[in-house]
């Protein structure tokens, strides 16, 4: 029981855009870097209160396919940085319950040793049921659009599929999780008013949060912060509110 929040409304997937973790560092005199170190603590507090809440997915953005215009020092030390949060955190995790995926393009630039690490997360933790952790890293909305689009095309080409067929749900399908349910809360932290290429597809009809928290001050109080706001809303998907039809 959390205060405030109904638990038979609690939203089936969250997804969180964790930013400011440059702008904390800088307030303090600190490093960049330092920033995305102590935003450590926050997502792991997060991600107790969403295991707390009973909430079965979350996503968070680690890494977008335009990070990499950043500092070559800065893109080095985020790629270190998740490789070693998720060596040390991915046995605790597994015993909670959680099952840890992610999305994004592998390859590229992501260095072969990390991809190994996500790979041996993902199996690893592939049999929990209790919550399924998902890292945005490497990942764009409109790669992933993009990467869905060429492979519905060389179906198409292979015979596999007929063009006309083709609906939304030949789309999602071809998305890089194709079981994960779409967003119904977004959070953003920091500031910002953007969705800066993140779940472009599965956003459609999100709830969104932006609250001025930079990431490493987040904690899970901030995420029922959320919850209860969410709870509050009103979502129509196009229609008209239950109960005001005549
Ligand atoms: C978010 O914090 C973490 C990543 C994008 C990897 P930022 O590094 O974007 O922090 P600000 O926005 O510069 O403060
Ligand atoms: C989005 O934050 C990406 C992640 C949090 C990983 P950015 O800080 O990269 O986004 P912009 O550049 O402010 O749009
Ligand atoms: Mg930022």
């Amino acid at each position: 029981m959390i205060p405030g929040i109904d638990a038979s409304r609690v939203p089936r997937h969250i997804a969180l855009v964790m930013d400011g973790n440059g702008r904390w560092a800088q307030q303090r005199g600190l490093k960049r870097t330092e920033g995305h170190a102590a935003g450590e603590e926050a997502l792991f507090d997060t991600v107790e209160g969403g295991l707390d809440l009973g909430l079965r997915w979350m996503t968070v953005y680690a890494f977008s396919t335009e990070n990499w215009r950043r500092p070559l020092d800065e893109v080095r030390f985020l790629m270190r940085f998740n490789e070693s949060l998720l060596l040390r955190r991915r046995d605790d995790l597994n015993e909670r319950g959680v099952r840890v995926r992610f999305i994004g393009r592998r390859g590229g630039r992501v260095p072969k040793r990390v991809l190994r690490h996500i790979e041996d997360t993902e199996a690893l933790t592939a049999k929990n049921r209790r919550m399924t952790l998902t890292f945005a890293f490497n990942y764009g909305g409109r790669a992933e659009l993009t990467d869905a689009v060429r492979s519905i095309a060389l179906e198409v080409a292979a015979r596999r599929l007929r063009a006309d067929s083709i609906d939304e749900k030949t789309i999602a399908r071809h998305l890089y999780a194709p079981d994960m349910p779409d967003p119904d809360l977004m959070v953003r932290t920091s500031g910002e008013f953007r969705i800066s290429n993140y779940l472009l597809w599965e956003s459609a009809y999100s709830e969104f949060i932006f609250t001025d928290v930079l990431w490493p001050d987040f904690r899970r109080e901030h995420l029922f912060d959320a919850v209860r706001e969410y709870q509050a809303r009103n979502r129509r998907f196009g229609g008209v509110d239950s109960g005001s039809e005549s």
